[in-house]
């Protein structure tokens, strides 16, 4: 059994210790906005924040969750109004297909929160993440938004 806090809500789950954080989030606890892409923590697609911190869900067992704050995709607004990242996305049109957007916005909104003001050689060291429509130009322009927007 493995107890861990997810948007809030505590959670007891029966599962292996060494399952990956992001697949106890999709099977056990239906929160599918968290993507799977690669699997091996490359393309960013499985971000979530960690007590804050952005950290690649696949590679990470949930075992490690015990005792941490974590929040998906679908905890990151509150009380209904978008986190700045996402109104940032809505205003500029961000995402093509989508599917890396989940794990982009989130690694993006714990770049703000530590940077709030990025420079352009610091949004490139801090969001690695990958997308194969190739959004990095709004990627970029919409931290800028949202950077703005604090
Ligand atoms: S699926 Fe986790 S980094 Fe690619
Ligand atoms: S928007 Fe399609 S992979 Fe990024």
């Amino acid at each position: 059994m493995v107890s861990l806090s997810v948007n809030g809500k505590a959670h007891d789950i029966d599962v292996d210790p060494d399952t990956p954080l992001l697949w106890v989030l999709r099977e056990q606890l239906g929160l599918t906005g968290t993507k799977y892409g690669c699997g091996i923590a490359a393309c960013g697609s499985c971000t979530v924040h960690v007590d804050g911190e952005a950290v690649r869900s696949c590679a990470m067992p949930v075992s490690a969750m015990e005792g941490k704050k974590v929040v998906t995709i679908e905890g990151l607004a509150v009380d209904g109004v978008l986190h700045r990242v996402q109104q940032a996305w809505v205003d500029l049109d961000v995402p093509q297909c989508g599917y890396c957007q989940a794990g982009m916005i989130m690694a993006v909104a714990a770049l703000l929160n530590a940077t709030p003001k990025p420079t352009d050689a610091q949004i490139d060291e801090a969001i690695t993440n990958v997308c194969r429509c190739g959004t990095y130009p709004r990627v970029r322009a919409g931290i800028h938004h949202a950077a703005a927007n604090a």
